[in-house]
């Protein structure tokens, strides 16, 4: 039984509660984070506390969290549950008050939770054969800069995706892709590593940015450009990033086989240079 964080307090999870007054629970008028965990230690906690106040600024929260107090509570989550690899899942909301679509004029008080989950990141079946995706039309809203934790459309398209056979999805809007289900996208044409520029339509990710160094360090290439479905089933390398994929090659985008269907070797590479990196900076 896993302990949890509930506004100031760790209770076992089965005894954790919050109001089905929360505005999360009610309008999604909420944002979450999630920080990844190697060896009983954080991946880049620092920057996901910067996107963590940007989603609460962008949504006009009353008051930022104080992040030496998130940075307690993620370590006392680790050290109780005897995390070694995973993830922490991290959720702050409006607060309760009466269901009205007009956001509360006083300050409320924000509900912050936390839990744990384990999850294998660096030996993960993904990560030795690559995955295999499925594109679908992004159909999502266009502030999907802001981690709010309105999810239920990227969750119904990586549900259809993996009935399908695949292991996540693609989504396209206008003819681009903008990102996958919970990551975001890279291909790899020639020696040019390409990823979609960051705008209001896709969530400009953490590990993303830390690739962008990794690439830089290895003396590979990195354009933002939009890239087509076309451009994509004919790369010769993919791969998607996010804290619990990390780099996750891609090996098949529709019926396409990229590469030679194996995990490419730009992505590989990238792959042990972010892990090295993040494990030297982890916290
Ligand atoms: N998802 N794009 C979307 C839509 C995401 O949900 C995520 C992360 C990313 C990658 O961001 P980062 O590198 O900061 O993890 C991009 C997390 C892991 C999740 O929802 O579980």
């Amino acid at each position: 039984m896993r302990q949890v964080y509930v506004n100031g307090d760790y209770k076992r999870e089965d005894e954790a509660k919050v109001s089905i007054f929360d505005r999360g629970l009610l309008f999604s008028d909420s944002i979450y984070e999630v920080t990844s965990v190697i060896n009983g230690k954080l991946i880049d906690f620092n920057h996901h506390m910067k996107r963590l106040d940007r989603s609460m600024k962008e949504l006009n929260f009353k008051k930022l969290l104080n992040h030496k107090e998130i940075l307690v509570f993620h370590r006392k989550l680790i050290e109780l549950n005897h995390l070694q690899e995973g993830m922490i899942y991290l959720q702050v909301t409006r607060g309760v008050a009466d269901r009205s679509f007009d956001m509360p004029k006083n300050e409320i008080e924000p509900t912050v939770f936390a839990f744990t989950q384990e999850k294998k990141i660096i030996d993960s079946e993904g990560a030795k054969n690559g995955i295999k995706i499925m594109t679908v039309d992004d159909m999502r809203w266009k502030r999907c800069d802001i981690k709010t934790t309105q999810l239920l459309y990227s969750s119904m398209v990586k549900t259809q995706a993996t009935s399908k056979g695949f292991d996540d999805a693609w989504m396209i809007r206008q003819g681009y892709i903008t990102e996958g289900s919970s990551n975001n996208v890279w291909i790899i044409k020639g020696k040019i590593i390409m990823t979609r520029h960051a705008d209001n339509l896709i969530l400009s990710g953490i590990t993303r940015d830390a690739i962008f160094k990794c690439a830089k360090d290895l003396g590979y290439e990195v354009v933002t450009k939009n890239i087509s479905q076309q451009d994509a089933q004919s790369a010769h390398e993919a791969f998607v990033t996010s804290a619990t994929a990390f780099v996750m090659p891609v090996v098949k985008i529709n019926s396409n086989q990229i590469g030679d269907g194996k995990p490419g070797k730009f992505t590989l590479a990238l792959r042990a240079e972010y892990i090295k990196q993040a494990i030297e900076n982890s916290i």
